[in-house]
């Protein structure tokens, strides 16, 4: 791997625990104003200190974070469907590369659907992505999207969605937690990031899942509505940190969680 390519991501995934949690606030750009993510800069400020990396479009980056933050960025660039449209599904590449370059950014992340009847349009996306980025030595994070249908997140599925994320070059996959979550990480041969998904009923549940993912071999996390969904975001996302970096316990990070609230 190229010098720049190594170093933009030793930067998002961390090398002392060659662990990461990413910050997610990437939301918008199909579901418009989501909910605790109105107003982004007021969201993401306070949970900067904690974030190993930031997701998101570079309209919340222009408008939204200070360019003197030190904070990896992991510039969303693909969409152009929300979530009233016809189909979710029909995304393109959004932002080109010159921009990622002006930006800065640690890394590009493009979303894949596979098994949709935009399957082919999208994983040519995600091709083209890797050959647009690979010059400029901009690690590509592959995100296996499920569109609406959440009951999609099986191992079959995932795997599926992953390995081809891989063997179409993309330098990481970001995907959901599942039962035999192993699986997808022993043949999927790039590193492993899972989304949270929508926000989980208590703390530990998020802590617990961080956990499951991290001791079955992902690297971490990139999660969003579970830390700042929650009333306290900055003592949740200190707790995963626990768990995702310090394999606390989710019981022991939990502590944490009620020390900071
Ligand atoms: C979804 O496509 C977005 O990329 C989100 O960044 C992703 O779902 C992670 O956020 P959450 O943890 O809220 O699911």
């Amino acid at each position: 791997m190229d010098w720049g390519m190594k170093n933009r991501l030793s930067r998002i995934i961390k090398t002392d625990t060659n662990r990461t949690v990413m910050l997610a606030v990437d939301h918008g750009y199909f579901l418009g104003p989501t909910n605790k993510l109105e107003d982004a800069r007021a969201t993401i400020e306070p949970l900067l200190p904690y974030a190993d990396a930031l997701m998101l479009t570079r309209g919340i980056l222009r408008t939204s974070v200070d360019p003197g933050e030190d904070i990896p960025i992991v510039l969303r660039v693909s969409g152009g469907s929300s979530i009233i449209g016809k189909d979710l599904s029909n995304e393109a590449i959004t932002t080109c590369m010159e921009e990622a370059a002006r930006l800065n950014v640690s890394a590009v992340a493009l979303s894949i659907f596979i098994g949709t009847d935009y399957e082919h349009q999208t994983l040519c996306n995600l091709s083209t992505l890797v050959d647009q980025a690979q010059p400029y030595g901009i690690p590509v994070l592959a995100v296996t999207a499920v569109g609406k249908e959440l009951g999609k997140r099986d191992v079959r599925f995932l795997s599926l969605s992953c390995r081809i994320a891989a063997e179409l070059g993309a330098s990481f996959v970001k995907t959901y937690y599942c039962d035999e979550f192993e699986k997808i990480v022993e043949s999927c041969p790039i590193p492993i990031v899972i989304a949270g998904g929508p926000k989980l009923d208590t703390e530990l549940d998020a802590l617990e899942m961080a956990k499951d993912a991290v001791e079955k071999g992902a690297v971490g996390v990139d999660m969003g509505r579970n830390i700042w969904q929650s009333p306290h975001p900055v003592a949740m996302i200190k707790a995963v940190r626990a768990v995702v970096h310090q394999k606390m316990p989710p019981k022991k990070a939990l502590q944490v969680f009620e020390q900071n609230k």
